[in-house]
């Protein structure tokens, strides 16, 4: 989804479609604008293209000189003209991107006051929210403060308040926010690509603000609504629809786009209000008749699908076949008629992943792709798209593809096991919930950077790195080396944890770092011991836990990035944030190309 706010010198509505329009790369399904008539909010809102939207102002035109405005990707209820923002109430009107993970408790808590709902949309609480402290006599800033202190989730809000046509408001705390400076006009976006056609004069806001406008003037708080300045700079964005941001680099961008980007892809397939799983209805296979599962993916996206093994056979029962692409393609593996092979590419445009594809389509399967690029050749040619919903990716090593990846998969796992009967619609229920809190805890992981910073020092001096861990962490540590080999060029190995008595305990030494990624869940005991195999040799730790996990593993020489607790469905999720942030901030102080490392490539259409 995307946000605009204007506060013009000429009517705003059509300005605000042009800004709308930037940003329907994100995905949407509907979109609305609110602006001010003699003081009054008012509203139009339509379904499916912004053309609609357009054709509704042609026939019924807004003069107001101030809006707001949105594109929705449906997430809590149906993408009808109710459930599309601004969500309002006669005070006031807010548009919203992310997830409010409490919105229920809050919904309740507002109905039983007499507030009465008109959407189906999590969003709606808010402008219910803020209507109440206005109405308990709170000036705009604080009763939007006010209410802040409420929300639980990761979101960015934009707020536009009946009689006041010089004050917008906006807010982010785990999705982008940008303000804009023009001539006697301000503006705010959900980045700087939607506020190009009206100004370059750009400060980003940082997680937590909130900033009031005013035709004349910015006032920024930080997350204890305190003022403070945020830097004003030249934005890049102009034709193009990428742009670094704060950033110094693509892939610091892209790190701290995922709290957004995985909400995004998460409510493409749960229902937030029922907290169900909803898959696409017309797949032409049943997950009941399926007896096993084949995953052909390259790289990244393959470690992303070793993971879903474990999801898919814990929660769907379904025994999983993961291979690299490259392989498969030539082993001439055999396949039942019928069953069904699964894809996953951010660009769809790997060759060995496309040829994968093909032989598996030969054979006779289903065919399933998660792909990042709904018009690539994966996607054109596999029965079943999924979208993962990243936005465009421009670091050639991949992270918010990847969490994306594993959000999209998790969904399936889900869903594969509500329908084949292997989960109940508690344990259902128990799994979507993690998933919606996944957004916020990613957020939190991301307040750790500068910490990981200091470790990344360490392993700047280092020549070769361990990565250890079980289960889906497993994996994870294959793509933890894999991202510090791909952009830092020091060794790296994943392994897991029980495989290292087996072989790599042999080159530790007080010179070699093993990050251990250990959330204390049922196996951590077991990771532990692997880990003092490694202290007793003078290997030197650092552990990727939780804070029950550091308790139990304190050791003197341990370093410990302590992320919060979480279900185990979500941990490969979140704890992706600073194994991309050890690896990112180590290239960073050795000085190499981040975005376009040596002898890689973004997109590889060649054997
Ligand atoms: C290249 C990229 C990797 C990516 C892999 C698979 O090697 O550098 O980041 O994981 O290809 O790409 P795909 O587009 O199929 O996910």
């Amino acid at each position: 989804c995307g946000i605009v706010g204007i506060l013009g010198k000429e009517a705003v509505a059509l300005p605000m479609v042009d800004a709308l329009r930037r940003l329907e790369y994100r995905g949407y399904d509907s979109a609305g604008i609110a602006t001010l008539e003699d003081g009054a909010i008012t509203r139009r809102r339509a379904e499916g293209k912004l053309r609609n939207l357009e054709n509704k102002l042609d026939r019924d035109p807004l003069e107001g000189l101030i809006g707001i405005g949105h594109t929705r990707w449906a997430t809590h209820g149906k993408p009808t003209e109710g459930n599309a923002h601004p969500h309002a109430t006669s005070r006031v009107a807010v548009v919203h991107n992310g997830i409010i993970e409490n919105f229920r408790e809050l919904r309740e808590e507002l109905i039983a006051e007499g507030a009465r709902f008109q959407s189906e949309t999590d969003t709606e609480v808010i402008a219910h929210l803020v209507t109440r402290e206005l109405d308990r006599g709170k000036m705009p800033i604080e009763a939007v403060h006010a209410s802040l202190r409420r929300l639980r989730g990761a979101f960015s809000l934009g707020f536009l308040f009946s009689g006041e046509d010089n004050l917008l408001i906006g807010a982010r705390l785990g999705s982008p926010l940008a303000v804009g400076y023009g001539e006697g006009e301000m503006f705010l976006g959900s980045d700087a690509i939607a506020l190009a056609p009206f100004t370059n004069t750009i400060a980003y806001l940082d997680d937590g603000d909130s900033v009031a406008l005013t035709r004349g003037s910015a006032t920024i708080y930080d997350a204890a609504f305190k003022r403070v300045h945020r830097t004003i700079q030249k934005s890049q964005a102009s034709a193009t629809i990428v742009d670094k941001g704060n950033h110094r680099h693509f892939m610091a961008k892209e790190i701290h786009e995922q709290p957004e980007v995985v909400s995004h892809t998460l409510t493409s397939f749960i229902d937030m209000v029922g907290e169900t799983i909803r898959l696409p209805e017309d797949l032409p296979f049943d997950w009941k008749d399926l007896n096993r599962l084949t995953i052909s993916a390259c790289g990244t996206a393959s470690f992303a699908s070793m993971i879903a093994k474990y999801w898919f056979e814990r929660y769907a029962r379904l025994p999983v076949e993961v291979d690299i692409a490259s392989e498969f393609r030539y082993r001439e593996a055999p396949l039942d008629k019928g069953g069904l092979s699964i894809f996953v590419s951010q660009s769809g445009e790997t060759a060995d992943t496309l040829a994968a594809l093909r032989y598996c389509k030969e054979q006779g399967q289903h065919t399933l792709a998660v792909v990042n690029v709904p018009t690539s050749t994966i996607a054109r040619e596999a029965e079943v798209m999924v979208r993962t919903l990243a936005g465009p990716e421009i670091g050639v090593a991949s992270t918010k593809a990847f969490t994306c990846q594993l959000a999209a998969l998790a969904g399936l796992a889900i869903g594969a096991g509500k329908a084949r009967g292997t989960l109940s619609a508690a344990e259902e229920s128990e799994l979507v919930h993690a998933l919606i809190e996944a957004p916020r805890l990613m957020a939190e992981a991301l307040r750790l950077e500068h910490e990981i910073e200091t470790f990344s020092r360490d392993l700047a001096k280092a020549s070769d790195v361990l990565y250890l861990g079980r289960g889906t962490s497993y994996p994870l540590s294959l793509e933890g080396a894999l991202k510090l080999k791909e952009i830092s060029y020091i060794h790296a190995e994943g392994y897991a944890a029980g495989e290292l008595k087996h072989g790599p305990i042999a080159l530790i030494d007080e010179t070699m770092p093993v990050v251990v990624i250990a959330p204390f869940d049922a196996i951590f005991e077991k990771t532990v011991s692997n880990m003092q195999e490694v202290a007793a040799r003078g290997g030197r730790i650092i552990l990727i836990t939780d804070a029950k996990g550091a308790e139990a593993a304190a050791m003197a020489t341990l370093k410990t990035i302590v992320l919060p607790e979480m279900p185990a469905v979500v941990t490969p999720i979140v704890y992706s944030v600073p194994i991309q942030l050890l690896a990112y901030h180590t290239a960073v102080i050795i000085g190499t190309d981040v975005d376009q490392p040596r002898n890689l490539a973004k997109s590889v259409t060649v054997e």
